[in-house]
């Protein structure tokens, strides 16, 4: 397909995106929360199985300034995340994340968010093999997390670890969920030690390894042919979590002194990142245009690009010797994921039924 072709498409398909109940929820600024006592809504007291990799506070993040953001859409007002009213809705349904650690963020956000909301919540939390599951029992809602870092598969054979491009048998997971929340990005551009396969296989052939985006779109492509051929739409609403950006190069905010998101305590004010989005936006966003059941973009770059204080960078899981400026603190950037989803289901028909 032409370029300009596919830049049509993203077009029309970034205005049917935008007007989810009138307004888009994903253009707007950060302000300062009105009512600061009831923010955030959990810690890692109430919340006690948040992971150590995203406790910031817990790690020694002294600073709190970075809880205090709520997230302003310039054309409406978000509704308020209310747990007990979400578990009422989605009573006996399970919702599942499928992606990489980005994904386990947003699951564990969802989590503590839903926890604390109900007083003497009774949930269980297992885990069999790559899914974790939450239950919570007083409304059979099952909250679950499916680790799956490309969503195709990664196979291991004679010559090693395959990456196969068009094989995607781990679907067999995401039947039955009345709900889905897919990502996949930030594995894509691993090399070295930390890349888990040895060639990428596409159809008959076999690679040693070719263009990192090319390989995401192909990926994508498998995706929404999975989608198109396995989802009911009547039954189950898929949403794609969308790109989480990184912050390791102050250039992109204009403070080239900056070599990563440590110090950082507030996030840029105003709607604009001077460093633009990140290429797999645009793949992602024409890969998504080409599938024909509908599926709903989390479209999160933007928000969590102004973000930049969000991150735990010496407060995660490598400690001081660590520094992570991908993953987000929580409480912190991913709850606002969550109330945007939220308000994106009171806004569906189909799941007021
Ligand atoms: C995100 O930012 C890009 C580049 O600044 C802009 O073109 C796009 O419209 C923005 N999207 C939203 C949803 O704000
Ligand atoms: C949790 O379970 C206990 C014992 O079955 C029950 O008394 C309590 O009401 C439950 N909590 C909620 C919030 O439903
Ligand atoms: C792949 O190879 C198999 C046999 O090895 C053959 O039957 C099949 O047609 C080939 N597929 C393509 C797309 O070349
Ligand atoms: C940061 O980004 C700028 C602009 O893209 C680039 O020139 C510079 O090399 C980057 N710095 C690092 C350390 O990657």
């Amino acid at each position: 397909m032409g370029f300009w072709v596919e830049c049509i498409l993203f077009a029309l398909l970034s205005l049917a995106l935008q007007y989810v109940g009138g307004c888009d929820f994903f253009r707007g600024k950060w302000v300062p929360e009105s009512d600061p006592s009831s923010y955030p809504v959990y810690n890692s007291a109430t919340c006690p199985f948040i992971e150590r990799e995203f406790n910031c506070e817990k790690n020694g993040r002294p600073d709190r300034n970075y809880l205090t953001y709520t997230w302003q859409p310039h054309d409406c007002n978000l509704a308020r995340f209310d747990g007990e009213d979400l578990l009422r809705r989605l009573r006996g349904k399970k919702i599942m994340f499928v992606g990489d650690s980005l994904s386990r963020n947003q699951w564990q956000s969802l989590t503590c968010l839903l926890s604390t909301s109900v007083p003497n919540a009774n949930y269980t939390i297992d885990r069999v093999d790559d899914v974790s599951t939450f239950t919570f029992m007083d409304s059979g809602v099952k909250v679950m997390l499916d680790r799956n870092v490309y969503l195709v598969d990664v196979v291991r054979e004679n010559i090693g670890r395959v990456l196969k491009l068009d094989s995607i048998q781990s679907g067999k997971l995401w039947k039955g969920i009345d709900m889905l929340i897919f990502n996949t990005w930030h594995w894509w551009n691993r090399r070295g030690a930390a890349q888990p396969w040895d060639y990428i296989q596409v159809g008959n052939k076999t690679y040693k390894d070719m263009d990192r985006m090319a390989a995401f779109r192909m990926a994508l492509t498998t995706w929404g042919g999975w989608v198109d051929s396995n989802i009911d739409p009547s039954k189950t609403m898929v949403f794609f979590q969308g790109i989480s950006p990184s912050h390791y190069n102050g250039t992109d905010w204009n403070e080239p002194t900056a070599k990563t998101c440590q110090g950082q305590h507030q996030p840029l004010l105003g709607s604009t990142y001077p460093g633009g989005l990140p290429p797999a936006v645009a793949v992602l966003k024409a890969a998504l245009s080409k599938i024909k059941k509908p599926i709903t973009l989390l479209d999160i770059t933007n928000l969590s690009l102004l973000r930049k204080d969000g991150h735990p960078s010496i407060y995660g899981l490598g400690g001081r010797t660590g520094m992570d400026c991908s993953h987000w603190c929580l409480p912190g950037v991913p709850d606002t994921w969550n109330q945007i989803l939220y308000n994106i289901i009171l806004n569906n028909k189909a799941m007021h039924s």
